[in-house]
């Protein structure tokens, strides 16, 4: 049995992601609360698109209603054109999703949270599930060794690596990172950037990743959107959106920090999108700084 069940599904000319007139509300103690109002966003094959926005404004409830684990109040998500939970109903596993407080199941030894998602589709026998799950060990850059390992033994480099090798295990053609590089230091986190821009490029991925960390936003972004004022204001190349006049911009990309990330864009080594899915990103778009090369899916494995 081939893992990749959503391929039927993909007829090649639906965006991989198209959210129209998304509205989400929760009801709390002092009323409503609108998180998402009147949202558009239209994700292409190929691209890495960053989710940026302060804290709380919906990046991971939005992430989510990818996934088809929320149902938004109003409003449309579509996956390869079908809504997610359809999806899912289906038995394709078209998202792959890493959790933004990595999520590994503590009583599980690495190789079975890896392979969790498969064994809970009971269509393959034992042995094939545990060498499908060493492929993906392998792929995140880790050695055999480590697939007996309980989760408490790993640096926080290797539990993002093994949360990566479990959202891969479907071969989902897409990926959902949310704050991928939080709490490693720079180190881990320029390998952990280098792994996803091998896989980004290797097995042709969409993906969409949240995250707070500018070095890895400008590293490995096609595309940035930012959600502010309950909606996207602004998609674009790097350039594009620090153009675009609006508080959170401004304080976000054009602050200290800011600046000096930008400036560094010069000698960044984003991915570009695949030549043969989606349209090139514009001249003069971070992709097309982009150093060619960068980290492939077997990078040494490292002790981050
Ligand atoms: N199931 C829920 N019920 C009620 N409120 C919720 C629920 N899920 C999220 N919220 C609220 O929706 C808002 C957006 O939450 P979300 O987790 O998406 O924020 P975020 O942008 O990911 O923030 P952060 O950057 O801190 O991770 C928050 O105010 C949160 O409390
Ligand atoms: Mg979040």
């Amino acid at each position: 049995m081939s893992t990749s069940a959503w391929q039927h599904l993909d007829h090649g000319d639906a965006p991989v992601v198209d959210i129209h007139g998304l509205w989400t509300v929760f009801a709390n103690d002092k009323g409503e609360q609108v998180v998402h109002r009147d949202l558009q966003l239209t994700i292409e094959r190929g691209e890495i698109l960053s989710l940026v926005g302060g804290s709380g404004t919906g990046k991971t409830v939005l992430l989510r209603q990818i996934l088809g684990l929320e149902h938004p109040t109003r409003g449309e998500v579509r996956v390869l054109g079908t809504p997610p939970n359809a999806l899912s109903a289906k038995g394709a596993a078209v998202v792959g999703m890493l959790f933004q407080h990595g999520a590994l199941f503590s009583a599980f030894n690495v190789i079975d949270n890896i392979a969790f998602p498969l064994r809970e589709l009971k269509l393959l026998p034992e042995e094939l599930v545990i060498d499908a799950a060493l492929v993906k060990l392998q792929m995140v850059g880790l050695a055999p060794e480590h697939a007996y390992k309980m989760p408490a033994d790993l640096s926080g480099g290797m539990i993002k690596r093994v949360a990566l090798a479990r959202a891969l295990i479907m071969d989902p053609p897409l990926l959902l990172l949310d704050e991928p590089t939080a709490g490693l230091d720079p180190a881990a986190s320029d390998s952990f950037c280098d792994l996803l821009r091998g896989l980004h490029r290797e097995l042709g991925l969409t993906v969409v990743m949240v995250t707070h960390d500018l070095d890895t936003l400008l590293d490995l972004s096609t595309r940035i959107a930012v959600l502010a004022d309950q909606k996207v204001i602004v998609a674009g190349t790097a350039d594009e959106v620090t153009r675009f006049d609006h508080p959170f911009i401004h304080d976000y990309f054009l602050g200290g920090r800011g600046q000096r990330a930008m400036l560094a864009l010069k000698d960044m080594k984003a991915p570009t999108l695949p030549a043969s899915r989606g349209s090139l990103p514009p001249e003069g778009a971070p992709a097309a700084l982009g150093r060619p090369g960068g980290g492939g899916t077997a990078s040494p494995e490292k002790d981050d």
